[in-house]
């Protein structure tokens, strides 16, 4: 399939702006990810003297390549942060047929991948797996949102992967065409302050209209009420169709801010914060692990090993790991640097020596016990309290509110009430098949509140997330 011709049209028009002004070297390497440059070619142009002839060479060879390849430049333009490059050729960008899609088998073709990297969507991790059960449930209940705008909450406990699998649900052909023709716009919201709220709300605002045209571009809302009203412009006029997905949300407030009738996917670990807000609402838990041959996956990735090929402790880190893709990418990462301690990780984890596997990454803690302190500093004092009493009883072991009732020497109504909030929060499990419910922590809350308890009697401070602040 040759490069379209308006395509075609528009590389010779702004060709001479390209030269000037991209650095060949940083795009080719997307373009090769992408398939569409091979390394040989690459070589060729790597080898001309100045950055001027390599991307000289370079336009020269996307002249005579197809579509996709035209999209792959685009997407990497805008990778490496040349907007304005990007925009050149944004009004050409050749449209993909649906039996081309069908030969990208997980449905990630150049167009979404367009339609993601505009929207700020993250990239898969480094080392990535697939969890296709859980995709789909989010991906079915997006499909809902189709015909009326609403709220698809995906909820779960620190670092079980649900904001790589928000990113992953999108990455999706069908989907964004079907459903979301407008586009998909990604805004990370964290722990944050009304007026952090407010720059966040600013920037997504500027970035929309920026898109439209240079005419749409208004003063910066001063308000949140002001925001709220721009925004709402927006996404009904502007971007009808279109998905809003705000990742790791806190507080309920942040909803009623942007509680303006679109189509909303969320990630969070507390589960009941859209009781506040109105329209259609769909749910999904992410409950269940990593599965133990995805977790040999990630190691094995990280490792640059072939899954026979793991030494015998790898099946017992993944079990100790408890299915938490953090975890086990942690310890991927960890082993990446120092491939001879199996052993050693094996052993801190058994003795939920959580402090020793650490590590910095994009993910905003550098390990389990941060990220889950951060859950806990949320509750209320006296609630968080009792919650380090939870440690106290039996891992593993299922227990009713009225145990509980007698060690805290509560109402067991009230005692309902608190554990209800733990469970919203990711904090704790419930039983609900049983009457009355049983309540029991995962081995990860048990071992995570162990090591801060032992360690600093809950002295938090330290554990603050990078991107955070406060709550309001
Ligand atoms: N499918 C996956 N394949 C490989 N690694 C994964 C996957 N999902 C998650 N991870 C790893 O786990 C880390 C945490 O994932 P993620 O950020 O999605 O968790 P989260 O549930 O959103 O956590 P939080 O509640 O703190 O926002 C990632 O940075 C990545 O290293
Ligand atoms: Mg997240």
């Amino acid at each position: 399939m040759a490069l379209e011709e308006g395509a075609r049209s528009c590389l010779l028009r702004v060709r001479n702006r390209l030269e000037q002004d991209i650095k060949p070297s940083y795009l080719m390497d997307h373009m090769i990810s992408d398939g569409v440059l091979t390394v040989d070619e690459e070589e060729k142009i790597r080898t001309q003297s100045t950055r001027k002839d390599q991307a000289v060479e370079l336009l020269e060879l996307l002249l005579r390549k197809d579509n996709h390849a035209y999209i792959s430049f685009y997407n990497a333009l805008i990778k490496e942060a040349y907007d304005d490059l990007a925009n050149l050729l944004h009004d050409d960008l050749p449209n993909i047929s649906p039996s081309v899609y069908k030969s990208f088998p997980d449905g990630c073709t150049p167009y979404v991948q367009t339609v993601l990297s505009e929207g700020g969507v993250p990239q898969r991790p480094v080392v990535f797996v697939s969890r296709p059960e859980l995709v789909n449930r989010i991906r079915e209940k997006l499909y809902r949102l189709q015909k009326e705008p609403g709220w698809v909450t995906v909820f779960g406990m620190a670092g079980s992967g649900k904001s790589v699998l928000a990113a992953e649900a999108v990455r999706h052909h069908g989907l964004i065409e079907e459903c979301f023709p407008g586009g998909v716009h990604w805004l990370s919201i964290g722990q944050l302050d009304k007026p952090d709220l407010l720059a966040k709300i600013q920037s997504l605002c500027f970035r929309l209209e920026q898109s439209l045209d240079s005419q749409s571009l208004q003063r910066p809302p001063n308000s949140l009420d002001e925001a709220k009203e721009r925004l709402r412009f927006l996404m009904l006029r502007r971007y009808p169709r279109s998905l809003l997905i705000l990742d790791d949300i806190w507080d309920s407030t942040v909803l009623k801010a942007l509680d303006i009738h679109c189509r909303i996917l969320l990630t969070t670990r507390n589960r009941s914060l859209t009781d506040s807000v109105s329209g259609a609402k769909y749910e999904v838990e992410v409950e269940s692990g990593l599965e133990d041959n995805k977790g040999l996956e990630i190691l094995a990735l990280y490792t640059k090993t072939k899954l026979q090929g793991l030494p015998e402790e790898a099946r017992s880190i993944v079990r100790e790991c408890k299915g938490s893709p953090l975890v086990v990418s942690l310890i991927g990462a960890l082993l990446k640097d120092k491939p001879n301690r199996w052993r050693y990780y094996l052993c801190q984890l058994q003795q939920k020596q959580f402090k020793r596997i650490r590590k910095s990454s994009s993910y905003d803690y550098d390990a389990l016990d941060q990220a889950m302190a951060a859950s806990i500093e949320v509750l209320p004092d006296e609630h968080r309290d009792l919650y380090k009493d939870l440690t106290v009883l039996e891992k593993d072991i299922k227990i009713p509110a009225k145990v509980l009732s007698v060690l805290w020497d509560m109402e067991p109504e009230e005692v309902e009430d608190i554990l209800e909030e733990f469970v919203n929060k990711s904090l704790l499990y419930v039983d609900s098949n049983n009457k009355p419910y049983l309540y029991y922590l995962h081995d990860l809350h048990w071992s995570s509140v162990l090591s801060l308890t032992w360690c600093s009697s809950l002295c938090l401070s330290p554990t603050t997330p990078k991107s955070t602040d406060r709550l309001w």
